[in-house]
């Protein structure tokens, strides 16, 4: 039996209140096996980003639990979340976040001078195939380019757990190809357990496990018998 990454009970986000409530999420109960791609799905509003933000530590819910591992993030204090985010997790955004005054290198250092057990940036910049761009600044890169910096910089510091909400949502098919080609590697070889959200249903072709989510709940989960490569699947 594989070990639980996530578990969430009744999970429940409610923006505003009156007749301009918002409800994100409606009740969520979820388990993410440790060690897998777990890619969710859904339509525009319907809650992606919130769960994303509340398993990462970066939101909290209105009601419900969410666990990780052992540990209780609803029933932390924000000091303690922090250094769940620092010790634990890494992030990736659709828009790459980086810092247009430093280099790629010193992107990455940014991360990894504050991690507990960091790769070196180099290192995390070969794995994405980016060795010939260490000194390169942001505004010298391709869109392309620049998602692979924001994957080193969340991967160098070899988190558990990496989120990525729409990661190839600013990119073109080939790029997109090769950014989830690095996240699938960084699964099978670091063992990290991957959720991303997307709006590309090609991405869900390699994820073990598909959640489909609709109005703030989980619809359908599907267990992926016949997982696709990077290079296989159909954009
Ligand atoms: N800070 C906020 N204040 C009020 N409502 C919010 C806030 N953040 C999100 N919402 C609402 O909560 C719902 C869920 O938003 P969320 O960002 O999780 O959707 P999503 O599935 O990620 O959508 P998308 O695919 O467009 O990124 C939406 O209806 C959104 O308008
Ligand atoms: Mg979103």
């Amino acid at each position: 039996m594989a070990e639980t990454a996530f578990r969430t009970k009744a999970l429940t986000k409610t923006y505003g209140e009156g007749a301009a409530t918002v409800h994100a999420l409606r009740g969520v109960d979820l388990e993410v096996p440790a060690g897998e791609i777990v890619v969710l799905l859904g339509p525009s509003g319907s809650g992606k980003s919130t769960l994303l933000n509340i398993l990462g530590g970066l939101d909290r819910p209105t009601d419900g639990q969410a666990f990780y591992r052992d540990q209780e993030l609803t029933a932390m204090t924000d000091r303690q979340l922090t250094r769940y985010r620092r010790d634990h997790v890494g992030f990736v955004f659709q828009f790459y976040n980086l810092m247009p005054s430093l280099t790629a290198h010193e992107n990455v250092e940014l991360v990894t001078e504050i991690a507990r057990d960091p790769m070196a940036p180099e290192e995390a910049l070969r794995l994405v195939g980016l060795s010939e761009r260490v000194d390169h600044f942001p505004a010298q890169m391709s869109g392309g380019e620049q998602q692979r910096v924001a994957i080193a910089r969340a991967v160098a510091k070899q988190p558990a757990v990496l989120f990525c909400d729409e990661p190839t949502g600013a990119l073109d098919s080939t790029t997109g190809r090769a950014v989830l080609k690095v996240l699938t590697d960084v699964n099978e070889t670091l063992g990290t357990t991957l959720m991303i959200v997307t709006h590309a249903a090609a991405t869900a072709e390699l994820a073990h496990r598909v959640i489909h989510f609709a109005d703030g709940r989980i619809r359908d989960v599907v267990t992926n018998t016949t997982r696709k490569t990077a290079e296989e699947i159909h954009w």
